[in-house]
Protein backbone atom coordinates (compact mmCIF):
# COMPACT_ATOMS: atom_id res chain seq x y z
CA UNK A 1 0.00 0.00 0.00
CA UNK A 2 1.10 3.73 -0.96
CA UNK A 3 1.56 5.91 1.72
CA UNK A 4 -1.10 8.26 0.36
CA UNK A 5 -3.18 4.79 0.32
CA UNK A 6 -2.41 4.55 3.72
CA UNK A 7 -3.56 8.29 5.19
CA UNK A 8 -6.59 8.27 3.01
CA UNK A 9 -8.57 4.82 3.79
CA UNK A 10 -9.10 4.70 8.11
CA UNK A 11 -10.47 6.74 10.22
CA UNK A 12 -8.42 7.73 13.51
CA UNK A 13 -9.22 5.59 16.90
CA UNK A 14 -8.57 5.51 20.44
CA UNK A 15 -9.13 2.30 22.16
CA UNK A 16 -10.88 4.39 25.11
CA UNK A 17 -12.27 2.92 28.36
CA UNK A 18 -14.17 5.47 31.67
CA UNK A 19 -12.15 3.83 34.90
CA UNK A 20 -11.77 4.88 38.27
CA UNK A 21 -8.09 5.42 39.49
CA UNK A 22 -6.56 5.04 42.46
CA UNK A 23 -4.37 7.59 44.16
CA UNK A 24 -0.29 6.53 44.14
CA UNK A 25 -0.18 5.30 47.38
CA UNK A 26 -3.32 2.81 47.28
CA UNK A 27 -1.82 1.65 43.55
CA UNK A 28 1.69 0.84 45.25
CA UNK A 29 0.16 -0.97 47.99
CA UNK A 30 -1.86 -3.27 46.02
CA UNK A 31 1.44 -3.60 43.97
CA UNK A 32 3.02 -5.17 46.58
CA UNK A 33 0.42 -7.40 47.65
CA UNK A 34 0.02 -8.44 44.10
CA UNK A 35 3.93 -9.45 44.59
CA UNK A 36 3.32 -11.88 47.85
CA UNK A 37 -0.21 -13.32 46.12
CA UNK A 38 2.44 -14.42 43.14
CA UNK A 39 4.85 -16.31 45.10
CA UNK A 40 2.86 -19.20 44.66
CA UNK A 41 2.77 -19.27 41.02
CA UNK A 42 3.81 -16.99 38.00
CA UNK A 43 2.62 -13.68 36.29
CA UNK A 44 2.83 -10.40 34.72
CA UNK A 45 2.02 -7.69 37.61
CA UNK A 46 0.36 -4.46 36.27
CA UNK A 47 2.88 -1.34 37.34
CA UNK A 48 1.11 0.49 39.90
CA UNK A 49 0.36 3.47 37.23
CA UNK A 50 -1.57 0.94 35.26
CA UNK A 51 -3.74 -0.20 38.32
CA UNK A 52 -7.59 0.92 37.70
CA UNK A 53 -11.06 -0.22 37.62
CA UNK A 54 -13.22 -0.03 34.38
CA UNK A 55 -16.20 1.89 34.61
CA UNK A 56 -17.38 1.12 30.42
CA UNK A 57 -15.14 -0.45 28.09
CA UNK A 58 -16.01 1.77 24.81
CA UNK A 59 -13.01 -0.37 22.22
CA UNK A 60 -11.82 1.70 19.26
CA UNK A 61 -13.74 4.38 18.52
CA UNK A 62 -13.55 7.69 16.39
CA UNK A 63 -13.73 11.26 17.31
CA UNK A 64 -17.35 12.09 16.90
CA UNK A 65 -18.08 8.77 19.36
CA UNK A 66 -15.31 10.57 21.42
CA UNK A 67 -16.84 13.65 21.79
CA UNK A 68 -19.84 12.18 22.20
CA UNK A 69 -19.01 10.43 25.22
CA UNK A 70 -17.16 13.20 26.46
CA UNK A 71 -21.09 14.74 26.45
CA UNK A 72 -22.23 11.73 28.21
CA UNK A 73 -19.49 12.05 31.06
CA UNK A 74 -20.39 15.86 31.29
CA UNK A 75 -23.77 15.08 32.22
CA UNK A 76 -23.41 12.08 35.03
CA UNK A 77 -24.67 13.72 38.52
CA UNK A 78 -23.81 10.86 40.92
CA UNK A 79 -22.11 10.93 44.01
CA UNK A 80 -18.56 9.93 45.24
CA UNK A 81 -18.65 7.25 47.89
CA UNK A 82 -16.26 4.63 49.30
CA UNK A 83 -15.21 1.60 47.53
CA UNK A 84 -13.72 -0.73 50.24
CA UNK A 85 -11.48 -3.48 48.37
CA UNK A 86 -12.41 -6.63 50.37
CA UNK A 87 -10.73 -9.31 48.27
CA UNK A 88 -8.21 -10.42 45.95
CA UNK A 89 -9.23 -13.62 43.74
CA UNK A 90 -7.90 -15.07 40.58
CA UNK A 91 -9.91 -15.91 37.53
CA UNK A 92 -7.87 -19.13 35.84
CA UNK A 93 -9.21 -18.54 32.79
CA UNK A 94 -8.43 -15.15 31.86
CA UNK A 95 -5.25 -15.33 34.09
CA UNK A 96 -6.09 -12.57 35.84
CA UNK A 97 -5.69 -11.59 39.73
CA UNK A 98 -7.71 -9.28 40.71
CA UNK A 99 -8.72 -7.40 44.37
CA UNK A 100 -12.34 -5.76 44.52
CA UNK A 101 -15.12 -5.30 46.95
CA UNK A 102 -17.33 -8.71 48.44
CA UNK A 103 -19.91 -6.74 46.54
CA UNK A 104 -20.35 -3.30 44.29
CA UNK A 105 -21.65 -0.84 46.13
CA UNK A 106 -24.90 1.09 45.18
CA UNK A 107 -23.19 4.23 44.31
CA UNK A 108 -21.05 2.44 42.12
CA UNK A 109 -23.66 0.64 40.12
CA UNK A 110 -25.55 3.26 39.70
CA UNK A 111 -22.49 5.26 38.05
CA UNK A 112 -21.89 2.42 35.92
CA UNK A 113 -25.79 2.34 34.75
CA UNK A 114 -25.72 6.30 34.17
CA UNK A 115 -22.90 6.15 32.03
CA UNK A 116 -24.35 3.12 30.08
CA UNK A 117 -27.38 4.87 29.53
CA UNK A 118 -25.72 8.59 28.30
CA UNK A 119 -23.01 6.07 26.12
CA UNK A 120 -26.29 4.18 24.71
CA UNK A 121 -27.17 7.76 23.07
CA UNK A 122 -24.02 7.53 21.29
CA UNK A 123 -24.85 3.76 19.73
CA UNK A 124 -22.88 2.33 22.65
CA UNK A 125 -24.15 -1.17 23.55
CA UNK A 126 -23.25 -2.06 26.66
CA UNK A 127 -21.53 -5.33 28.27
CA UNK A 128 -24.69 -7.87 28.71
CA UNK A 129 -22.60 -9.62 31.60
CA UNK A 130 -23.53 -8.49 35.14
CA UNK A 131 -20.99 -5.65 35.97
CA UNK A 132 -18.11 -6.80 37.96
CA UNK A 133 -16.11 -4.58 39.60
CA UNK A 134 -12.60 -5.67 39.74
CA UNK A 135 -8.68 -4.13 39.64
CA UNK A 136 -6.30 -6.56 37.56
CA UNK A 137 -2.92 -6.42 39.30
CA UNK A 138 -1.33 -9.49 37.31
CA UNK A 139 -1.95 -10.61 33.62
CA UNK A 140 -0.99 -14.25 32.48
CA UNK A 141 -1.25 -15.81 35.79
CA UNK A 142 -0.91 -18.72 36.88
CA UNK A 143 -1.81 -19.47 40.69
CA UNK A 144 -2.75 -22.50 42.43
CA UNK A 145 -5.14 -20.07 44.93
CA UNK A 146 -8.53 -18.87 44.11
CA UNK A 147 -9.09 -16.33 46.47
CA UNK A 148 -6.60 -14.80 48.45
CA UNK A 149 -7.54 -13.32 52.21
CA UNK A 150 -6.24 -8.89 52.40
CA UNK A 151 -6.79 -6.62 54.84
CA UNK A 152 -9.69 -4.51 53.62
CA UNK A 153 -8.60 -1.75 51.94
CA UNK A 154 -10.79 1.77 51.97
CA UNK A 155 -10.42 3.78 49.09
CA UNK A 156 -12.75 7.51 48.87
CA UNK A 157 -13.68 7.74 45.10
CA UNK A 158 -14.49 11.32 43.97
CA UNK A 159 -13.98 11.79 40.36
CA UNK A 160 -13.99 9.33 37.06
CA UNK A 161 -11.70 9.31 33.96
CA UNK A 162 -12.08 8.78 30.38
CA UNK A 163 -8.82 6.82 29.58
CA UNK A 164 -6.62 5.93 26.33
CA UNK A 165 -5.07 2.58 25.83
CA UNK A 166 -1.95 2.93 24.57
CA UNK A 167 -0.68 -0.72 23.07
CA UNK A 168 3.45 -1.50 22.90
CA UNK A 169 5.22 -4.60 22.54
CA UNK A 170 6.09 -4.42 26.32
CA UNK A 171 2.37 -3.76 27.50
CA UNK A 172 -0.39 -1.73 27.26
CA UNK A 173 0.09 2.10 28.68
CA UNK A 174 -2.84 4.17 29.77
CA UNK A 175 -3.31 7.65 29.74
CA UNK A 176 -6.36 9.36 31.74
CA UNK A 177 -7.72 12.14 28.52
CA UNK A 178 -10.26 14.05 31.27
CA UNK A 179 -11.81 13.28 34.40
CA UNK A 180 -14.80 14.29 35.96
CA UNK A 181 -16.10 14.80 39.41
CA UNK A 182 -18.82 13.28 41.38
CA UNK A 183 -20.91 14.96 43.91
CA UNK A 184 -19.95 15.50 47.56
CA UNK A 185 -23.04 13.56 49.37
CA UNK A 186 -25.63 16.31 50.65
CA UNK A 187 -24.88 17.56 54.47
P1 LIG B 1 -9.35 -6.12 32.60
O1 LIG B 1 -8.49 -5.24 33.45
O2 LIG B 1 -10.16 -7.07 33.37
O3 LIG B 1 -8.56 -6.78 31.49
C1 LIG B 1 -8.57 -1.49 29.35
O4 LIG B 1 -8.36 -2.52 28.46
C2 LIG B 1 -9.51 -1.90 30.44
O5 LIG B 1 -10.80 -2.23 29.89
C3 LIG B 1 -9.08 -3.11 31.25
O6 LIG B 1 -9.29 -2.80 32.61
C4 LIG B 1 -9.99 -4.23 30.82
O7 LIG B 1 -10.38 -5.11 31.86
C5 LIG B 1 -11.22 -3.48 30.39
N1 LIG B 1 -11.97 -4.21 29.38
C6 LIG B 1 -13.28 -4.55 29.48
N2 LIG B 1 -13.68 -5.18 28.38
C7 LIG B 1 -12.60 -5.29 27.57
C8 LIG B 1 -12.37 -5.86 26.30
N3 LIG B 1 -13.34 -6.45 25.59
N4 LIG B 1 -11.12 -5.78 25.78
C9 LIG B 1 -10.12 -5.19 26.47
N5 LIG B 1 -10.28 -4.61 27.66
C10 LIG B 1 -11.50 -4.66 28.22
Amino acid sequence: MSREDKSSSKPETQRLFFALWPPAELSHALYQLTGNALRGGTGRRVVPENIHLTLAFLGSVDVSFRECAEQAAAEIRAASFTLALEQMGYWSKSGILWVGPNQAPQPLLHLVNDLNAGLAGCGYEAEQRPYDAHLALARKACLRQAIYSIEPRAWEINRFHLAQSHTHADGARYEILRSWPLNSPAA
